[in-house]
């Protein structure tokens, strides 16, 4: 049974019994205690609590869930895995303990012809919670499972909750057994993996507070009503009913997984290393295109870190399968797209965003592997060479920091070289880093703050209302302050807060478009706002000092945006908007939004584009943007529903498909999106738009930047001015300008390559001169010569060959000659083939100068180089090399 028809038929059976149908939600969790969706209930943790009506009071989801914590056990079981679907069940308050296993029993026990999952009864078990009587009663007196089959286990196995102060609750647990061949009998308590649990049945009835781990915490009170949460896990369902042994067998990772083994020439099932690879590549590709296309873009930190530390596992573990510096993400992402796309439609439509994003990070992550395994290796050797078996923490720090190497892979790649690594050396590096960090950027982002309290603000306040579409100042009231993280009444002059208000015309950082500056004032006191964040969707926090006065929770305030800054930024806005209208006309629908900043007078826009875009492209964009300018369109924004949007063929950045209602902009007829920014009331306002050229930002992204309004004029007319300097200069014409630049850099040209030649005869007059002068040494011709300073490595090269070929074949000859072309010494020794029958060899030769140079280098015997830090130990070098050569022939 495939995957998609698992989640379907489960939908169905509670769909049939009253429930309503609820679309996955976000992998982006709303709850503030959470970095990602981890479990079937947690959009439904504010119904639990009766902090919000739930739309009905039995629901039913396949909810997309994330979890890492056992990141590193992904590929070396059965059935760990990073991404997963949770098949639940849900009642607010309706029914309880004896609905919900009749539920469960009679989903799991009837035929597949007639919509069940067809287990065999006699392969099921329960476990329950040690003193629920009532479960086991249930079980056994009206479901008939026999008493040997239901097993009473304790808080760490049949006690759930979130892990953070919430909704918990004792559980019973449903378990298949997969048959004798796969372990011992016993039931669940003896043997998991025989016993594979596949449906976990919560009765959430307890408020928790504080939760300090699995098996310690707090239980504060009752919740409002008695509720049931469910949880199935699908790709485990899966593996059951497909009959393979494993989560990465199934379906949906199957077909990655054949084709990283196709990718990289490897067979899967031969070795169980690569076997590892193949799985953690399967099941990362996978969480990671779906993490990306609910809108996560890798960072480093919070759950842009999640997403990073998955994407450079997948390549890393390529890499381990000799992928070597080929690029295989965008291929595994297809297929990836290909089979979630059953399940999510919006996958496809969303495809070149998805790409971009995967393909520019496996790119970046390509380069710091390349730069960062060689500094790695190095510090291996240099580990093993002082014979200590640990890297230690400052190599694992800069690893880090400037090669961008998790540390998971670090130690990964350690304990391949037999290595550790002093894990708390590094951990204490990285915190004197945040702990720096934190005091730089305190003012700025929401980056590194606890965001719980902004969690509470939200409850407290409610969403903030925006009023900035129409107004851009308002009367409102300060709803909270934050000093340093933390809530306070008031705060005075000179202290830097974070406000937040009732309703508010600052617009928040957001869609690429930068925050509004500004100031609110109270009857006490004034505020300069220098930024504003929304760390959770309808929060708005605005940043910046008190500048005169005493602001108090509470009071009135008059909020007032910087007018001036904000049209600049409108028409960035609005020009963006046009640009990416324009790139599409000019390559084709496929060139798709893959980010924007937009600022005054200025904005970037990223988008997807095969290779770089001709001049001739750019101009003509430029060209069509500009006309719209001209036509002076309307520009007019509305709300409607996502349906409806998609089908008047707005364009959408992807990560913002979950609400229902959107807000569109269109200029014209000519660009539609959706879009929650501000803009321009008619094209006419921008002005001029003057692209300013391209550049690539990764695989398959292309960034140009452009000018708008006053500053497009302002840069056209330094132009325009550089052109008469240049004119004036070269006594020349403007349109004689290109030519005659280029004639001029032509003869330079030239000349820079007669100078060169000239050098290099100047370096070679001398050779003539050192082969005569050879001392002989045991009936070898030994030549140790220091070159002029300033005499470039390939000349002190080019000399040593050409003294040596002054030589006859049948006198034996070794030449050296050191120098130092900048700063730092070079050597390169030359034996000719006489020479090397006696025993002589330039690699190794080479290797004695460099050492007392400081350096390292060898080489092949004919000729080798080397190099050292210590300009002054040249002569001790070359007095050197004679004696050794003295030493070696006498
Ligand atoms: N919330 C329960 C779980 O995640 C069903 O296992």
């Amino acid at each position: 049974m495939e995957s998609a028809e698992i989640a379907r038929r489960f939908l169905r059976f509670f769909e049939e019994r009253g429930h309503k149908v609820v679309p996955s939600a976000s992998l982006i969790a709303e709850d503030p205690t959470l970095l990602l969706v981890n479990a079937g209930m947690v959009p439904f943790k504010p119904y639990f609590l009766g902090q919000r009506k739930p739309p009905a009071n039995r629901l039913t989801t396949a909810q997309k869930c994330v979890r890492t914590p056992d990141i590193d056990e992904v590929g070396k079981t059965t059935r760990h895995a990073t991404f997963f679907q949770m098949l639940g069940n849900f009642s607010i308050g309706d029914y309880f303990k004896s609905e919900v296993i009749p539920f469960a029993w009679e989903l799991l026990t009837r035929s597949e012809s007639e919509g069940g999952f067809g287990f065999p009864p006699e392969r099921l078990w329960a476990t329950v919670y040690l003193d629920d009587d009532e479960a086991l009663d249930i079980w056994h007196n009206k479901i008939g499972l026999p008493l040997d089959r239901i097993q009473r286990r304790d808080l760490a196995d049949n006690y759930w909750h979130m892990g953070v102060p919430g909704p918990g609750g004792p559980c019973s647990e449903i378990y298949y057994d997969r048959g004798p061949e796969y372990g011992r009998d016993g039931g669940p308590i003896a043997d998991e993996n025989r016993y594979l649990e596949v449906w976990n049945l919560v009765f959430m009835q307890d408020q928790l507070g504080e939760v300090r781990n699995k098996v310690d915490f707090d239980i504060v009170g009752e919740l409002p009503s008695k509720n049931i949460d469910t949880g199935m896990g699908l790709e485990r369902m899966a593996a059951i009913l497909q009959g393979v042994d494993n989560i990465y067998e199934i379906d949906t990772t199957y077909k990655i997984l054949d084709k990283a083994a196709e990718l990289t020439k490897t067979r899967y099932g031969r070795d169980p290393r690569a076997d590892v690879s193949l799985r953690v590549i399967a099941d990362h590709v996978r969480t990671g295109t779906m993490l990306v296309a609910d809108g996560v873009l890798p960072s480093n930190e919070g759950r842009g870190y999640v997403l990073r530390r998955i994407l450079r596992r997948s390549v890393r573990n390529l890499r381990l399968l000799g992928s070597g510096d080929d690029r295989y993400m965008h291929d595994l992402t297809d297929v990836a797209i290909e089979v979630m796309g059953a399940q999510y439609p919006e996958l496809r439509a969303d495809a070149p965003q998805i790409h971009a994003v995967i393909d520019a990070e496996e790119a970046s992550f390509l380069g710091t592997l390349r730069t960062g395994t060689a500094i790695f290796d190095v510090a291996v050797e240099e580990t093993k060479r002082k014979a200590g078996g640990t890297l230690s923490g400052d190599q694992a720090f800069q690893l880090h920091d400037t090669y961008g190497f998790p540390i998971d892979l670090t130690l990964e790649m350690a304990a391949e070289q037999g290595l550790k690594v002093d894990e708390e050396g590094f951990r204490r590096l990285m915190k004197e880093q945040r702990e720096r960090a934190k005091a730089d950027a305190a003012a700025k982002k929401t980056g590194n703050a606890d965001i719980s309290v902004f969690g509470q603000l939200l409850e407290k306040a409610g969403k903030v209302e925006f009023l900035g579409y129409d107004l851009t100042e308002a009367d409102t009231a300060i709803a909270g302050i934050l000093v340093d993280g933390v809530s306070v009444p008031a705060a005075g002059a000179g202290t830097t807060v974070e406000i937040v208000l009732g309703r508010t015309p600052f617009y928040a950082e957001g869609g690429g478009q930068l925050a509004d500056q500004g100031v609110i004032r109270t009857g006490g006191g004034e505020v300069e706002i220098l930024d504003v964040q929304q760390p959770l969707a309808g929060l708005f926090v605005h940043r910046g000092k008190v500048r005169t006065g005493e602001v108090k929770l509470g009071e009135e305030a008059h909020a007032e945006i910087d007018v001036e800054r904000r049209r600049a930024i409108s028409r960035s806005h609005s020009a963006t908007h046009l640009v990416h209208r324009g790139f599409k006309n000019a390559l084709g629908e496929t060139a798709a939004q893959a980010g924007s900043e937009n600022s005054p007078g200025r904005f970037r826009f990223d988008f997807t584009a095969s290779g770089a875009v001709p001049a001739s492209v750019l101009r003509e964009v430029e060209d069509e943007v500009n006309a719209v300018l001209i036509n002076d369109l309307k520009v007019n924004a509305f709300y409607t529903s996502q349906a409806e949007a998609r089908a008047m063929g707005a364009l959408a950045m992807f990560g913002e498909k979950y609400g229902d209602e959107v807000r569109v902009v269109e200029i014209g007829e000519y660009s539609r999106e959706l879009c929650g920014g501000t803009h321009v009331h008619s094209s006419g306002q921008l002005g001029l738009v003057k692209v300013l050229g391209e550049q690539s930002v990764g695989a398959g992204v292309r960034r140009v930047e452009a000018l708008v309004g006053i500053d497009a004029f302002r840069f056209l007319a330094r132009e325009s001015l550089l052109v008469a300097q240049l004119t004036e200069q070269l006594k020349a014409r403007r349109e004689e300008l290109p030519e005659r630049v280029e004639g001029i850099v032509t003869r330079l040209r030239a000349a820079e390559k007669d100078l060169e030649k000239l050098r290099s005869a100047q370096v070679l007059q001398v050779a003539g001169d050192l082969a005569a002068k050879a001392r002989d040494v045991h009936g070898v011709s030994v030549v140790a010569h220091r070159a002029p300073d300033g005499t470039g490595a390939d000349d002190l090269r080019k000399l040593a060959l050409d003294v040596r070929g002054r030589f006859p074949a049948d006198r034996p000859a070794m030449i050296v000659i050191a120098g130092v072309p900048s700063d730092r010494p070079v050597v390169v020794a030359a034996v000719n083939e006489a020479g090397r029958d006696r025993g002589l060899k330039a690699g190794r030769l080479v290797g004695v100068a460099a050492k007392a140079l400081g350096g390292g280098g060898g080489g092949k015997d004919d000729v080798a180089q080397g190099g050292g830090t210590r300009p002054e130990s040249i002569d001790d070098a070359l007095q050197l090399v004679q004696e050794t050569i003295a030493g070696q022939l006498g």
